[in-house]
């Protein structure tokens, strides 16, 4: 349950929040946004969430609505008030509030801040990632620059759906050429037949995803090879794992993917492997009844 949430300055109570409705977050999905993972009180690879957060800003030349430390205390505050210790944070940064225009070289414009934290039952997600998860392949029809995090999710919302319907839990676009570019909001991976952990290199087509990053160093820690390279439907269909990252998830193993299943159809010993050894590995910042209180 989320019962505040921080809007431009101002706590609010869950069912009062909002934002103006010339937002050009609300308009023009001239937003972006991250969401990093709580775990026993903790911010989880925070550094490279902000960091990719900085970047996405600055491709879109929306200003920061501030410096990293005032983030951070706002980011602990909205996790202390909602009293999470295991779940979420959400932040939502878009260009802010004008008179709807497609230029946005007026007047600069006061960028709007959203944080909100809300609790996710590690037993519920341990139990997921103990079922595996199915996935079906969609068409990619997103924009060139998949690269941004952006709130432009309709594409990722249709696929959602469409996986649903098949029994899915989640949807790998594919794009025209025949090859996975990543999940609605996951990145993609296999473990193909030399026993190397495969997923596509980044580019302008998927997101750079955090937990995709930190999985690299996992791999390095456990002695498993890594290889950068775009893999096709029929390639994962006959690999001998898969599994998808992202802050929400760690790493879910993949055990069906278009109705066939992924080796023997349960999730692989390397996904579970590597979901075990995750927070081992990822940094993890302490988030005290304070907020932010140390870091290690
Ligand atoms: N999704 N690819 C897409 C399209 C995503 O939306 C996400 C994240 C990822 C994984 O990135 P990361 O490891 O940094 O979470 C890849 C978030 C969790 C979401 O939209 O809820």
């Amino acid at each position: 349950m989320t019962r505040f949430v921080y809007v431009n300055g101002t706590y609010h109570r869950y069912r009062e929040a909002g934002v103006h409705v010339e937002d050009r977050g609300f308009q023009f999905a001239d937003s972006v946004y991250e969401v990093i993972e709580i775990a026993s009180s903790a911010l989880v690879d925070s550094e490279r969430h902000l960091a990719r957060l900085e970047r996405s800003l600055a491709e879109l030349e929306i200003p920061p609505p501030m410096a990293r430390g005032p983030l951070l205390h706002v980011i602990g505050e909205t996790v202390r008030r909602n009293r999470v210790r295991e779940g979420m944070v959400y932040l939502q940064v878009s260009r802010g509030v004008g008179v709807r225009d497609f230029l946005f070289t007026g007047k600069p414009l006061q960028p709007t801040l959203v944080c909100l934290a809300r609790h996710v039952g590690k037993a519920a997600r341990d139990a997921a990632g103990v079922k595996g998860m199915r996935v079906v392949s969609v068409p990619d029809i997103r924009w060139g620059r998949c690269d941004i995090k952006t709130v432009m999710l309709l594409p990722a919302v249709l696929a959602k759906h469409e996986a649903l319907k098949s029994g899915a839990a989640e949807a790998w676009f594919v794009d025209s050429e025949g090859y996975v570019t990543e999940g609605g909001s996951t990145n993609a991976w296999i473990v193909n037949a030399e026993g190397e952990l495969q997923t596509r290199k980044l580019s302008n087509a998927l997101l750079p995803g955090v937990t995709r990053r930190t999985l690299f160093d996992v791999a390095d820690e456990l002695g498993l090879p890594v290889k950068e390279a775009a893999f096709s439907i029929e390639a994962a269909q006959g690999a001998r794992e898969a599994f998808v990252t992202s802050a929400s998830n760690t790493v879910m193993p993949v055990i069906n993917i278009d109705g066939v299943d992924i080796g023997n159809g349960q999730p692989g010993p390397i996904s579970v492997k590597l979901r075990h050894a995750f927070h081992g590995i990822a940094e993890h910042m302490a988030l005290g009844t304070g907020g932010i209180s140390s870091t290690s």
